[in-house]
């Protein structure tokens, strides 16, 4: 294997916990290993598995195929953009996580900027073998929000991009004055969709109240900055579209019509936050 995959891992190992025990984590012999004896492969594609089952969802292969092709098109660079303001508008406190990364897009692009540590870390496979591609100084894992395999206080930063959170474990990984960014859909997000999709989705009326009112239940939110802008999407491009939002997860995206949708909105919320209670 190459040995630069196996260094990558070795340079953020002292921050890494055991996900079955807690234990501190050490790279042996290509793998990852705890003090009590659990190991993990690190994978020639570059990335190491946490998990020991599968999670079986709808973020299937094809999701992540589209969801890149729409990525690379740039019709998330603005939110990509904001995010690079946000962190250049802070001092990273220590190394970042992208908890939720997909194939990677966020974190392979902060990797050239920014010279703390990066983790990301998603339950797919699919995603985690598609971010790793091409090598890249990203540590990549198989692995959940809800158990993350950090030591406690050992990040700066979390990233948490249009995917779950899971506010007791960020918490816990961030240091005192870490920072937690994360991405939600805006009031506008893929409007056109969802105009055209109607009654089908399963959440008709997009709101954000109650996203916000769980985070600051758990952590003190500083700033909220909104990224929003409007494309041209080429009629190759409609099918990736359609395919690549959780918005339409269960329509039937054949019965749209592919020949009205020309333009879409990609609206974002950054909902910057501290590790902390509101009222403490
Ligand atoms: C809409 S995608 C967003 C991916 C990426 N952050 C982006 O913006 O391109 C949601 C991602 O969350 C991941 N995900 C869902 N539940 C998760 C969990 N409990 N732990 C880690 N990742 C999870 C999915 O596998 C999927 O990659
Ligand atoms: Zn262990």
């Amino acid at each position: 294997m190459n040995p630069a995959r196996i260094e990558k891992f070795a340079g953020v190992a002292e921050l890494l916990r055991c996900p079955l025990c807690g234990a501190r984590m050490h790279v042996r012999d290509a793998s990852l290993r705890c003090e009590e004896g659990h190991g993990f492969d690190i994978a020639a594609k570059g990335y190491v598995n946490l998990m020991r089952r599968a999670v079986r969802d709808e973020y299937d292969a094809g999701f992540f195929d589209a969801r890149s092709k729409i990525l690379a098109a740039g019709f998330y660079g603005h939110v990509l953009e904001a995010l690079e303001d946000v962190l250049a508008s802070t001092n990273l406190a220590g190394p970042m996580l992208d908890a939720g990364c997909g194939e990677g897009y966020y974190a392979k692009a902060l990797a050239e900027g920014v010279d703390v540590p990066i983790i990301g870390l998603d339950t797919s496979r699919d995603a985690i073998l598609r971010a790793a591609r091409g090598g890249n100084r990203v540590c990549w894992f198989v692995s959940d929000v809800a158990n993350l395999p950090v030591r406690d206080g050992a990040l700066g930063c979390i990233l948490n991009i249009f995917t779950p959170a899971n506010y007791a474990e960020f918490t816990r990984a961030l240091s005192t004055d870490g920072m937690l960014v994360k991405i939600v859909p805006g009031p506008g997000h893929m409007i056109e969709l969802r105009e055209l999709a109607g009654e089908r989705l399963r959440h008709a009326h997009h709101s954000n109240r109650r996203v916000v009112e769980h985070l600051e239940r758990h952590m003190v939110l500083e700033r909220r900055v909104r990224a929003c802008a409007t494309c041209d999407v080429a009629p190759d491009q409609v099918a990736d579209l359609l395919r690549m939002t959780p918005l339409l997860f269960g329509v039937d995206d054949t019965q749209l019509p592919h020949d009205r949708i020309r333009r879409v909105t990609v609206d974002a919320e950054l909902l910057v936050a501290r590790a902390g209670h509101a009222d403490a």
